[in-house]
């Protein structure tokens, strides 16, 4: 059995989370749940598509996992995370059969850049591409667009199993109705019951190519996208827009998953070490300079932590950017980058929950 919650005191750094306390649980769909909180003094201050951080006690060791606020602080009175069940995953089931009003979680406050800035006199096009539990930071911002941008429009492209698996169906179907001229949302099932009259099979780049087509271009409106899901819709994605000659500024992109983080995990465990060597690291941070030697199947954040640095992270998955740092001398290798942007990969950040050390003089800011 899991331990959860059973941390000494001393241990827990209070000043660094915020106790959110669990006011509704809603089930979505048989595998998802809302969980919505009361708001906490001061009121929880965050952008629409941005993302808490969970943390628990896990059998001793502090664990932390990232969630995406599926409500908009220009619309729900209280903050929101929707969390889909994954098969022997530790937190989605924790949180999807064990947690009740009442219950209290221990939250890092609201981070991320998969958000937008509004305002009324904006004319734009939001293309938003969904796939399961993607929905979650996409139903933030579409609830922002509409209630803050009156001239924009919203396409929304949701791709789920079948019907019984459309997260917020009935909330989605009211938007539907009240901004009859500004929101469209497209279902796409890959497995579908007989009654379904929607599209179905799996989104492919031929139905984009024509979803986007139909979407009725119209120079007056800025075109924006906004893509949330598993890797294979957002690769499709991906190559209609290059085909499309989309400005790389104007597409959007958060990832739940790393399949590379997760094989350089794998290997650490099995003490596969791919050539990395121990070697000591710099890591400079809040002003205090701090040596940390990483060996073969460490991170540079998992060796910090270790040694006792309050280094800043959430997915370890090199995927939400919480643990960014930028090396002012040295190499590392990390073993995801899809969280930077090219700008940032230029620029010399990394991200330490996926970097491991190539060189013995690397010394890294964390900012
Ligand atoms: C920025 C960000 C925002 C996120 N927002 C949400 C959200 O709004 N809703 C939500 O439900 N999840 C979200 N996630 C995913 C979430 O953080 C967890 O990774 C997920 O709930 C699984 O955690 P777990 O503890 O249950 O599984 P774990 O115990 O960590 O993993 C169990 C097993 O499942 C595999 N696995 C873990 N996650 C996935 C996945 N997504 N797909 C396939 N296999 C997986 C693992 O490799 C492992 O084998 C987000 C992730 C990021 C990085
Ligand atoms: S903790 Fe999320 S990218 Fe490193």
């Amino acid at each position: 059995m899991f331990n959860f919650f059973k941390k000494k005191k001393e241990e827990v750094k209070p000043s660094a989370f915020l106790p959110l306390k669990v006011r509704e649980v809603v089930r979505e769909t048989p595998d998802t749940v809302s969980i919505y909180f009361e708001q906490p003094e001061p009121y929880l201050d965050y952008k629409p598509g941005q993302f808490l951080t969970v943390v628990m006690d896990v059998e001793g060791k502090e664990q932390r996992r990232s969630y995406s606020l599926c409500t908009s602080p220009f619309v729900d009175a209280f903050p929101g995370i929707s969390v889909k069940k994954v098969p022997n995953g530790i937190f989605s089931n924790f949180l999807n059969e064990k947690v009740f009003p009442g219950k209290t979680l221990n939250v890092v406050k609201p981070m991320g850049n998969f958000t937008t800035e509004f305002h009324s006199k904006n004319r734009r096009h939001f293309f938003l591409i969904a796939g399961g539990s993607g929905i979650t930071p996409i139903m933030g911002l579409l609830k922002s667009v509409l209630v803050n941008e009156p001239q924009s429009r919203v396409t929304l492209i949701y791709a789920s199993r079948n019907e019984e698996q459309i997260i917020f169906k009935n909330q989605l179907e009211l938007l539907e109705k009240g901004n009859p001229d500004r929101l469209k949302t497209i279902h796409v099932l890959s497995q579908p019951s007989a009654e379904w009259t929607g599209l179905s099979g799996r989104i492919s780049k031929e139905m984009l190519h024509e979803l986007f087509a139909q979407a009725e271009y119209e120079p007056r409106y800025e075109e924006v996208y906004f893509m949330c899901g598993p890797d294979g819709i957002m690769e499709t994605a991906q190559h209609v827009l290059a085909e499309l000659n989309v400005e790389k500024e104007r597409i959007h992109r958060e990832s739940f998953f790393s399949a590379a983080a997760y094989q350089a995990h794998e290997d650490a465990l099995k003490g596969i070490s791919n050539g990395i060597l121990t070697r000591d690291v710099t890591i400079e941070l809040e002003g205090e300079s701090h040596v940390v030697t990483v060996p073969p199947g460490k991170t540079v954040l998992e060796a910090g932590l270790e040694s006792g640095l309050n280094m800043p992270y959430s997915c370890q998955s090199g995927l939400c950017t919480a643990c960014r740092g930028r090396v002012l001398q040295g190499q590392v290798k990390m073993d995801e980058d899809a969280g930077l942007s090219e700008k940032e990969l230029a620029a010399g950040y990394v991200l330490c929950c996926v970097s491991r050390p190539l060189t013995d003089d690397i010394k890294i800011t964390i900012e």
